[in-house]
């Protein structure tokens, strides 16, 4: 009887190593949704273009925008980005599942301060060669890339938060 049991949880442990482990860890893979050596090789070469591209403008930062300027840029957003990027910029817009390669989640802050914001505009303006994100120099302003950056870089989900907690207690 003793030894029955015994046997048991050999099997069950048999089980564990050789089903459930394998599958926990491919599932962890998938988690981690393409952030792997591939994934941040690209970025790191986009990154280096970005500052071969701009030089010393790569840190410059950005004139302060007005209300009216992130308003005016999430429309653009809606107009023209969200069928890839998402409504909520996660990356997951209708178009996104047929793409060869994933758009940027605006709002994991890892990501989304992973480029510089003169990189970022460069992106939107120029495009990431090879990629899906083609450039919007041809349909957008300067100055309307700038404004939809500006929409972008709110959907940073830490920032979002903080708004919306300052907004909560404004209101006390
Ligand atoms: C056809 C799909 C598609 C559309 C439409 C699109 N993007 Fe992208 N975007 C992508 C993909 C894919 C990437 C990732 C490129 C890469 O692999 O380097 C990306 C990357 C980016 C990046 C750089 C990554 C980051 O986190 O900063 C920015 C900025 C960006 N997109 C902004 C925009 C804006 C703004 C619009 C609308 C004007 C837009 N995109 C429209 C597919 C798209």
């Amino acid at each position: 009887m003793k030894r029955e049991t015994n046997d048991k949880i050999f099997v069950l442990l048999l089980i564990f190593a050789f089903v459930l482990l394998p599958i926990s860890v491919t599932a962890h893979d998938k988690d981690q949704g393409g952030h792997g050596g591939m994934h941040m090789s690209h970025m790191n070469e986009v990154k280096s273009m970005l500052k071969k591209e701009l030089g010393e403008r790569y840190n410059d930062p950005l004139p302060t925008p007005l209300k009216e300027d992130i308003e005016a840029g999430s429309k653009i957003f809606f107009t023209y980005c969200t069928a890839c990027h998402g409504k909520s910029g996660k990356g997951d817009g209708p178009a996104a599942k047929s793409l060869p390669s994933k758009p940027a989640n605006f709002t994991d802050p890892a990501h989304a301060t992973f480029y510089s914001d003169q990189g970022r505009l460069w992106i939107i303006k120029n495009g990431v060669p090879n990629t899906p994100m083609t450039g919007w120099k041809g349909v957008l302003t300067d100055d309307e890339a700038l404004k939809v950056l500006y929409y972008v870089k709110t959907l940073i989900k830490g920032k979002n938060d903080n708004m919306d907690h300052k907004r909560a207690h404004s209101h006390e």
